[in-house]
C-alpha cells in the first residue's frame, strides 16, 4: 500500500512523478505529494489530499515545481488520518507547513510500511529536541535518520543504516538530503522497492507500472538493503555499508497493457483479457498436451510425495485457493486445507513434514501471505508461490514459483489475475491426479483439450454483457445481495460477492446454500436479491430448493447455470447461461458474469471503480 516514486535525471522530474504516482494509485489514494529539488536549492513540497488529480492541478501538472531531483507518494494512510499535513513527503525540520515552498530540512522522504515502534521512537527523538506536526509513523522515521546524521556527522548510507537497525516494522522509504543534491537514497525491509537506471536517469519505485515506460531493466532492492542513486547510476549497499552486486532483471510486461486501452475503465479492460490471461497461463504450463511444471522445478516425485495441501492466501486469491482445494480433492484425492494468511500466520498449525504450502498471490507482496510463506519455511515445510508479479518477494522467497501470466493488473478489484489464479489451480490438480495414479492417461488429455477451450468460451460470456448490464442498472440501489451455491459454486459465489462489495458498497454476502436457513434467510425480505451459482449438476437441485426457500420470503432470484439447464427458469426471474464445460472448470465461466455484475453496479451507481474507497491492491501492511 501507498505508492511511492523517485526520479534523478536530466528531465523535469515533477511530471514524470506524477505519471509514475497515476500507475501507482491503485496501491492509495487518500492524499498525495511530491518534493522537488532544483539543483542545489531546498526541496519543495506540494501536498494535496484525496486523489492524484488534486495534486496534479495543485501544481499546474508538475509545472510549478521546476527540478530534475524528486520523490513523490501516493498514500493509504495507516496511521494519522488523511489529510494534509499527514500526506507525504515527510520533513525532518520543526515547521507544520501546509503551504508549498521550500522546506528548511536537512531530510526529506516517503514512507510505505508501518514502523511497529514509531511511539518509542519518537518519545526518544522528543527527548533530543524534535517536535513534530503530524500523527505520522514516517515522520518519526525521517527524524530517526536525521538524528543520526547529525549526531554521528555521517553519510546518508550510514545514516540510513543505523536507522535501519534501530528500526522495526516494514517500510520502502526514498530520501534525498539537502547536502546531496541530484542524489536519491532508497531502504527497504518488507515493502516492494525496484530501481531502473537508464542512460543518464535514475527511478526509484514502489511497483513496475510506474516506470515501465522508460525501462524495463529494474533492480530489486533486498531487504534491509540501501540504494544511492545519482542521474544513470545506482549502488547498493548491506546494513555494514559495503557495496552490494546486484544483478538486472528484464520487465517482459508491455507498457500498454497498463493502459486503458479504450475502455472506460481498467477494471473492465481487465474483465475482457481474461480469455488472454487464462490462455497465456495455461500455454506456459501445457506443453504438447500435458502438464510441464518443470519451469517452478516441481518433479512428479514431489507431488507423488505430497501427503496434504495448504493454500494460504488473502482476499480473491484465497477464493481462487478454495475453489482450486475443490479440484484438487476431487481429482487427486488429496486433503488439502485453505486458509486465510492472516489467520494461518498466527495459528499453530501442526503441518505435516510432507506438506505442500500453495502461497497464491497477484502482487506476491501482500504481507500476510509473505509472512505465512516464512512461517512455512522456517517449519521446514516445502512452499510453492503462485504469483503474478515477476521478482516480487513471495516468489523470490518461495521455494517454488509457478506464474500466472496475467499481466499488469491495475483496477483494486483483482478479475483477470484471479482468473489466471484459476487457471494454475487445474494445472496443478490434474498433475496431482496424473502422478498419483487418480486420473487415467485418456481422462488427463481429454481433460487438458477441454481446459484449452476455455478462453474461447469465456469470450462467449463476454458477449453476453449487455443482459448484465441491463440487470445491474435494475438493482443498482439495492440494499442487499445474497449469493448462494455448494461446493465449487460456494467459491465462486464468495467472489461474486467481493466483487459486488468492492465496487458497487451494496452490503452482499456469500453462503453456502445449505448453510443460508440456519440464521442468513432471516434477512431476505420482499425484492431482496438473491443470486444462486448452480454449475455443478449433482447439486443443482439442492441449491435450487434453498433458493425456493428465499422465494417464499420475497426475495428475487438470479439463476446462474450452464447451457442445458433450463429448468432453473421454473425458479428464478431471470436466468443467466455460461457454456457447458467439465464441472471442475466450469467457475472460470461462472464468475465473469459476475464480475461484470459488481462492475456495472459501480458503474450505474456512478462510482470510481477501479479505485474503490478504503481499499488498496497491494496490502503491504499486517
Ligand atoms: C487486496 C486486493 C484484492 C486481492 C488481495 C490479495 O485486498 O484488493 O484484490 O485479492 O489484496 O492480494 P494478492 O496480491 O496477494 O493477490
Amino acid at each position: 500500500m501507498c505508492g511511492i516514486v523517485g526520479y534523478t535525471g536530466t528531465r523535469e522530474a515533477a511530471p514524470i512523478l506524477l505519471d509514475g504516482l497515476s500507475r501507482l494509485e491503485y496501491r492509495g489514494y487518500d492524499s498525495a505529494g511530491l518534493a522537488i529539488r532544483n539543483g542545489t536549492e531546498l526541496a519543495r513540497v506540494v501536498k494535496a489530499t484525496g486523489k492524484l488529480k488534486n495534486l496534479a492541478e495543485k501544481t499546474d501538472n508538475g509545472r510549478s515545481l521546476p527540478g530534475t531531483c524528486g520523490i513523490g507518494h501516493t498514500r493509504w494512510a495507516t496511521h494519522g488520518e488523511p489529510n494534509q499535513t499527514n500526506a507525504h513527503p515527510h520533513v525532518s525540520g520543526n515547521a507544520r507547513r501546509s503551504a508549498s515552498g521550500p522546506v528548511e530540512s536537512d531530510v526529506v522522504g516517503v514512507h510505505n510500511g508501518i514502523i511497529e515502534n514509531f511511539e518509542e521512537l519518537k518519545q526518544k527523538l522528543l527527548n533530543n529536541g524534535y517536535q513534530f506536526y503530524s500523527g505520522t509513523d514516517t515522520e518519526v522515521v525521517i527524524k530517526l535518520v536525521d538524528y543520526y546524521y547529525k549526531k554521528y556527522k555521517i553519510g546518508p548510507v550510514d545514516a540510513i543504516n543505523r536507522m535501519m537497525v534501530r528500526v522495526k516494522g516494514s517500510y520502502a522509504l526514498v530520501l534525498m538530503f539537502r547536502d546531496y543534491p541530484g542524489e536519491i537514497y532508497a531502504a527497504r525491509k518488507d515493502s516492494p522497492m525496484i530501481i531502473g537506471v537508464t542512460g543518464e536517469e535514475s527511478f526509484a519505485a514502489s511497483d513496475v507500472p510506474a516506470i515501465l515506460k522508460y525501462t524495463r531493466t529494474v533492480y530489486y532492492m533486498g531487504n534491509l538493503e540501501c540504494a544511492r542513486m545519482i542521474p544513470g547510476s545506482v549502488t547498493f549497499y548491506d546494513l555494514n555499508g559495503d557495496e552490494v552486486q546486484k544483478d538486472t532483471t528484464e520487465i517482459t510486461w508491455d507498457a500498454e497493457s497498463a493502459e486503458k486501452g479504450g475502455f472506460e475503465h481498467f477494471m473492465i479492460k481487465e474483465i475482457h483479457e481474461q480469455p488472454k490471461a487464462m490462455h497465456d497461463t495455461l500455454n506456459s504450463i501445457i506443453r504438447d498436451g500435458r502438464i510441464d511444471l518443470s519451469g517452478a522445478e516441481l518433479t512428479d516425485e514431489i507431488l507423488q510425495k505430497t501427503s496434504q495441501v495448504y493454500i494460504v492466501a488473502c482476499g480473491s486469491a484465497w477464493h481462487a485457493g478454495m475453489a482450486g482445494q475443490y479440484v484438487i480433492e476431487d481429482l487427486a484425492e488429496l486433503p488439502v486445507r485453505v486458509e486465510l494468511a492472516s489467520e494461518f500466520r498466527y495459528r499453530k498449525l501442526l503441518l505435516e513434514k510432507d506438506a505442500l504450502v500453495i502461497v497464491i498471490s497477484q502482487s506476491g507482496e501482500t504481507a500476510d501471505s509473505l509472512a505465512a510463506l516464512r512461517i512455512a519455511r522456517e517449519k521446514g515445510i516445502r512452499t510453492l508461490a503462485v504469483v503474478n508479479v515477476v521478482g516480487s518477494t513471495i516468489a523470490r522467497e518461495a521455494d517454488h514459483v509457478l506464474y500466472t501470466l496475467a499481466g499488469p493488473e491495475i483496477a483494486v478489484a483483482t478479475t483477470k489475475a484471479y482468473c489466471a489464479q484459476l487457471a494454475a489451480m487445474y494445472c496443478l490438480a490434474l498433475q496431482m491426479a496424473l502422478v498419483r495414479g487418480r486420473l487415467d492417461p485418456e481422462r488427463y488429455t481429454a481433460m487438458i483439450e477441454e481446459l484449452l477451450t476455455i478462453p474461447d468460451k469465456i469470450e462467449k460470456v463476454l458477449e453476453d454483457k449487455g443482459r448484465i448490464q441491463w440487470f445491474s442498472s435494475k438493482f443498482a440501489n439495492a440494499q442487499d445481495v445474497f449469493f448462494i451455491g455448494r461446493g465449487l459454486d460456494y467459491a465462486i459465489s464468495l467472489e461474486g460477492s467481493l466483487k459486488m462489495k468492492e465496487v458497487s458498497y451494496i452490503h452482499s454476502e456469500s453462503y453456502a446454500a445449505g448453510e443460508l436457513k440456519h440464521g442468513t434467510i432471516s434477512l431476505v425480505e420482499d425484492n431482496t436479491l438473491v443470486i444462486g451459482v448452480l454449475t455443478q449438476n449433482d447439486l443443482i437441485e439442492k441449491t435450487t430448493s434453498n433458493m425456493t426457500e428465499c422465494k417464499a420470503r420475497g426475495a428475487y432470484l438470479m439463476g446462474l447455470t450452464s447451457y442445458g439447464n433450463y429448468s432453473i427458469e421454473d425458479v428464478a426471474d431471470f436466468t443467466i447461461y455460461v457454456p457447458k464445460t467439465d464441472s471442475h472448470f466450469v467457475g472460470s465461466l461462472a464468475v465473469v458474469p459476475l464480475q461484470l455484475l459488481g462492475y456495472y453496479t459501480g458503474v450505474a451507481r456512478g462510482l470510481d471503480v477501479d479505485k474503490p474507497r478504503n481499499l488498496a491492491k497491494s496490502v503491504t501492511v499486517e
